[in-house]
């Protein structure tokens, strides 16, 4: 029951790619893993082959029902009585819950929580909420303990859906595209992750950055894989596996399944099981 947070404000890093691909190989080797989407693209969730627009239980539906107890600006619907003015559900307990809106990836044999477009609302609609910031956590609190791990997808920016996910991970794990001016940036983050473990989560920690699309034939990505590891390595942990580039990898994805299942013995696959034995023997 460990939690990680896949962090990176910067977009198309391999966030994604990392929770469905890690959530698959852990899964491979006998864990109980959840992958929770919680980008309002929803790209984890058609990484796992489903339509995020058919999806009616998704990680917005528990976190807008936990808004709606505390009657934070939102209509509470049909019966809802009126305390000093604000409207609670009747109730008294929100609906679904986030083990509700569980479902299963399909042949990758994890679950996911998946999310849609609706989540775009989250981050204004949190911010005046109670407890903006540890609403996930209190969400995933009564599940924690069925999983060996648990991966959340965050999305390319620094709100509140990502400050919530960092407020309840133990880790971040941080991939880093293996290429020029992608180390900008990172600094924002890591004093991000800095004033979260300050104020928010005192246990949180990264786990280590993550090295992807690396093309080892070309000098310039090895250059900045290198250079990315000797800078970044003497104040964070980076994990020894590094993803490469791989078409299988993108190619997976769009075919709605893991790289493992897609092209079991590609260069992907392979980086994604060595990910996942660092984490299971760690
Ligand atoms: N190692 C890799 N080799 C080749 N293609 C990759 C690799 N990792 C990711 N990709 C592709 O690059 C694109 C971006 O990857 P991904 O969606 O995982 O990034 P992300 O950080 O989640 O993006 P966003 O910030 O938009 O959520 C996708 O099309 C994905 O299939
Ligand atoms: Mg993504």
């Amino acid at each position: 029951m460990t939690v990680y947070a896949i962090v990176n404000q910067k977009g198309g890093v391999g966030k994604t790619t990392t929770a469905v691909n890690l959530g698959a190989a852990l899964r491979e080797a006998g864990q109980q893993v959840l992958v929770v989407d919680l980008d309002p693209q929803g790209n984890a969730t058609l990484h796992c082959g489903l339509n995020p627009d058919r999806q009616s239980k998704t990680v917005w539906s528990a976190l807008s029902a936990s808004l709606r107890m505390n009657g934070v600006g939102m209509a509470g619907g049909e019966g809802a009585e009126l305390v000093f003015g604000v409207e609670l559900e009747p109730s008294g307990e929100s609906r679904p819950s986030l083990e509700e809106c569980i479902i299963s990836a399909g042949e990758d044999g994890f679950d996911l929580v998946p999310a849609n477009l609706e989540l775009s609302q989250a981050d204004a609609d949190l911010m005046s909420a109670i407890n903006r910031e540890r609403r996930l956590h209190r969400l995933l609190e009564p599940i924690r303990d069925r999983y060996d791990f648990i991966l959340i997808d965050c999305p390319p920016y620094l709100g509140l859906l990502t400050i919530n996910a960092l407020a309840t991970a133990d880790y971040a794990i941080v991939p880093l595209q293996a290429a020029y001016l992608a180390m900008k940036g990172v600094n924002t983050l890591f004093r991000t992750i800095a004033l979260v473990q300050r104020d928010l989560n005192y246990g949180l920690r990264v786990r280590g950055v993550l090295l992807t699309m690396v093309d080892r034939r070309t000098v310039h990505s090895q250059q900045v894989a290198s250079v990315a590891r000797s800078t970044i390595s003497r104040k964070i942990p980076v994990f020894e596996t590094e993803i490469p580039q791989n078409v299988d990898l993108a190619d997976a994805a769009a075919a709605g399944k893991s790289v493992l299942l897609y092209a079991p013995h590609s260069r992907g696959a392979l980086a994604y099981r060595k990910l996942a034995e660092e984490l299971i023997n760690a």
